[in-house]
């Protein structure tokens, strides 16, 4: 992907930029493009949860054509999530350990800065399309959330202009696309991406799709992005579960 002239549509208040994503489909032809947001009131985040989206922080959807294979489509989340990551160290002076958690979160002292939520649209015709719904706590987050949430205001003592942050995961986002290239290299950007992983090597606590929680050790990733987990002494594999807090093995 090497576009330089992407379209941006920046609105000042919508539901949610990935819902717009739907909608845009109807009233625009070329791709990619970005949406933003200055607010959001529905925003989204993944698991169906609510996405506390204030003015001055960031929420973007990358909306992209594609022909990307079905089992490729998660490679997806260590592709924007390493772009994430590398936007956010370029505004961090104080060498601070950016991490990311699986599959796709931004952690910055076990607290969550910037979150992914990748979702397939709708198509009235033959192509299809992917919404690359990211938000950026630049200047607030919430007190209360499932993680721990912090700011990179308040990481890095700075205030970043949102469009400036655009501008530069763009340029990220992009570089990282081509890259992978389809999934040809993806091997690479996972080996990228576990330089950065949170918590491997570690005992993590991983909450299942069926509710049910479970602790062990973050032994690795598959080639396609598993977690392997390490528990009840044998690895097992998971593709669909989150790392949760709780965690306090000895
Ligand atoms: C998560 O960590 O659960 C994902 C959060 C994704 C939030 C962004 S903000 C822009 C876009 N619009 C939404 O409604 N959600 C995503």
């Amino acid at each position: 992907m090497n576009k330089t002239n992407i379209d941006i549509i920046i609105l000042d208040e919508i539901d949610s930029t990935n819902n717009e994503a739907q909608r845009v489909l109807d009233y625009k032809s070329n791709f990619p493009l970005w949406i933003i947001a200055n607010e959001q009131t529905s925003g989204r985040g993944r698991k169906n949860r609510y996405w506390v989206s204030q003015k001055g922080n960031f929420m973007g959807t990358f909306v992209l054509e594609h022909k990307i294979e079905k089992q490729y489509i998660p490679h997806l989340s260590f592709v924007t999530s390493l772009a994430l990551r590398e936007t956010i160290e370029s505004f961090n002076k104080d060498d601070k350990e950016i991490f990311l958690k699986w599959p796709n979160d931004i952690i910055i002292k076990d607290s969550k800065c910037a979150g992914i939520l990748i979702e397939s649209l709708k198509s009235n015709s033959d192509k299809e399309y992917l919404a690359i719904g990211i938000g950026v706590n630049l200047i607030k987050h919430p007190s209360k959330s499932s993680f721990k949430a912090t700011s990179l205001k308040k990481e890095f003592n700075t205030n970043i202009c949102r469009d400036e942050f655009l501008n530069k995961l763009n340029n990220n986002l992009l570089a990282k696309i081509n890259i992978w290239k389809m999934g040809e290299n993806f091997s690479q950007i996972l080996d990228d991406w576990k330089r950065f992983a949170y918590k491997i090597n570690e005992n993590i606590s991983m909450l299942l799709p069926t509710g049910e929680k479970i602790d062990g050790k973050f032994y690795d990733l598959n080639d396609q992005g598993g977690l392997i987990l390490s528990y009840n002494g044998e690895n097992s594999v998971f593709y669909a579960a989150e790392i949760i807090e709780e965690l306090k093995l000895v």
